[in-house]
């Protein structure tokens, strides 16, 4: 493989994927038990009596959980959240827009949900769009139309937040401008108006879901941005903001949204306060979040776990655990350092298996060996405290198996993921070789009847991160999965 270097590595033991072994915390090496130090701690903040509040809510049957993308999104989460939306009573998406593209196939059907949650497919189950959504109220209309036509009613069921942003066709315009502009240094955006929508939240002109309750208000509003952004289109790509009929048509969609819309925050609050089950579902992944991803080829939000907190109103002490979903190797859309990316016969091979094409655009996915460094790092930024491996059959036919378990950037072993995007482009992977199992895992149900090598393999992704698998998935279908007993993750199904 191209001047990357390469560690072979055969482990052939026959171990559970719940066997994965916890890193020993720096504490615990010096003598320190994190136990005694939290003991120590308590002991000296609280009396006896002190704690009668704190054990009330431990005993809450609280289970609020986030469902994370550790890679470049399109880690399969459509699945898994419709998976474990069956154990939980809230389902919340909390960022990102319809770039978004969850695949769901369940009876035969395939459903690509671009912005309702996927737990709106489980009947009785509530969804929530939060506030750092950001909503293009023709397509949530189209999908509710979709999902009309498939027999699924989400009267009573579906909240948006009063507080979200609104996407606008001018955000549509002016970002393919913006993108052209680009040249070579384009981001590959999926052109759905997103990342300008957010540029106009930040710069306080966004217009908000609840402004549409409010006819006047909002057509003072719109009024104001329009001439703002048709000067700026006009000097800056020489062209005028195309906005006939766009008032009336959103003040009509407005209107057909009115009984979904409210205040999302108090909504989830008030559940967990009642002792139901929160599961919050992560947009895009880990590595296209605007902090903490390769910028500037990244989305416009916080895709991490973080996001939760600040896209739906719910405090930090209230999420209990963070699942990270990933492929068994790796796959990005759009243009940005990709470190492990595979040269394109093997490339073409893996996205033939993975049909590796965008839900949303149709576009070919760039695909590349699993990246440990970048799981790692997405371990750390999410609190990810159990791991889903996703398509996992993809590699039923592979000789061999390249896992990166290092850079090196300049001769030098690179101890985290760097922040700029230019030097990550330049890093060059370890390799560690695994044997491939070369048997049928696709639909397999049952972690016993996987071969032994493909155990091997989750387990070398485990002990290496130091984190459980707690969740595999062998196909797209919602029974061809495999939750490893005796993980953190059973425990919330
Ligand atoms: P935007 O979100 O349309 O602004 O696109 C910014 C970058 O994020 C581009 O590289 C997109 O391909 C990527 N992106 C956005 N949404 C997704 C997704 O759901 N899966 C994978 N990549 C995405």
């Amino acid at each position: 493989m191209c001047g990357c270097l390469h560690r072979e590595v055969f482990t052939g033991a026959t171990l559970s994927p719940a066997e994965g072994k916890k890193k020993v915390p720096a504490s615990e090496e010096a003598g320190y038990s994190t136990a005694r130090c939290v003991a120590f701690a308590v002991a000296r903040v609280f009396r006896p009596g002190d704690f009668t509040a704190m054990q009330s809510r431990g005993d809450r049957l609280m289970k609020s959980i986030v469902v994370v993308g550790a890679q470049w999104g399109d880690e399969g989460k459509g699945k898994v959240v419709d998976y474990l939306a069956g154990s939980f009573d809230y389902i919340a998406r909390c960022a990102g827009g319809h770039n978004a593209g969850h695949t769901v196939i369940y009876d035969g059907n395939r459903f690509v949900l671009q912005l309702i949650p996927c737990g709106i497919l489980r009947p009785g189950k509530h969804a929530v769009i939060g506030s750092g959504v950001v909503v293009d109220p023709v397509a949530l209309a189209a999908e509710l139309d979709t999902l009309a036509k498939s027999g699924i009613d989400v009267t009573g069921r579906l909240h948006l937040s009063n507080r979200a942003h609104l996407i606008f066709p001018y955000h549509r315009q002016m970002e393919k401008a913006a993108e052209a502009a680009r040249g070579a240094w384009k981001i590959g955006t999926t052109s759905r108006g997103i990342g300008p929508a957010y540029e106009d939240k930040m710069a306080r002109h966004g217009i908000r879901v609840g402004d549409l309750l409010n006819p006047e208000r909002f057509r003072e509003k719109l009024e104001r941005v329009i001439a703002e952004k048709d000067a700026v289109c006009r000097a800056t790509y020489g062209v005028p903001l195309d906005t006939a009929g766009m008032a009336e048509q959103y003040l009509e969609l407005g209107e057909r949204l009115r009984p979904l819309i409210s205040d999302v925050s108090v909504l989830i609050n008030h559940a967990l306060d009642a002792g139901r089950s929160v599961l919050f579902e992560g947009a895009q992944g880990t590595m296209l979040d605007i902090d903490f991803g390769t910028y500037p080829y990244v989305t416009s939000s916080n895709a991490i776990s973080g996001g939760v907190c600040t896209g739906l109103g719910v405090g930090p002490t209230r999420i209990d655990a963070v699942a990270g979903v990933t492929k068994a190797y790796t796959t990005r859309v759009g243009s940005g350092p990709f470190p492990t990316e595979m040269p394109d016969l093997e490339a073409t091979e893996v996205r033939d298996r993975g049909k590796e094409y965008g839900a949303v655009t149709g576009r070919p996915r760039r695909c590349g060996w699993l990246d440990l460094v970048v799981l790692q790092y997405a371990i750390r930024i999410n609190g990810i405290s159990s791991l889903v491996v996703t398509k996992l059959d993809v590699f039923d036919t592979q000789k061999e198996i390249q896992v990166c378990i290092g850079y090196h950037y300049k001769g030098t072993p690179l101890r985290e993921m760097p922040a700029a995007a230019e030097d990550l482009a330049e890093v060059t992977p370890e390799y560690a070789t695994l044997p491939g199992w070369q048997s049928v895992t696709y639909g397999v149900q049952d972690a016993a009847k996987l071969p032994r090598l493909a155990v091997a393999y989750l387990k070398f992704i485990s002990d290496f991160l130091g984190v459980e698998v707690g969740m595999i998935s062998t196909g797209p279908d919602r029974d061809a999965t495999i939750v490893c007993a005796a993980t953190q993750l059973a425990t919330w199904i």
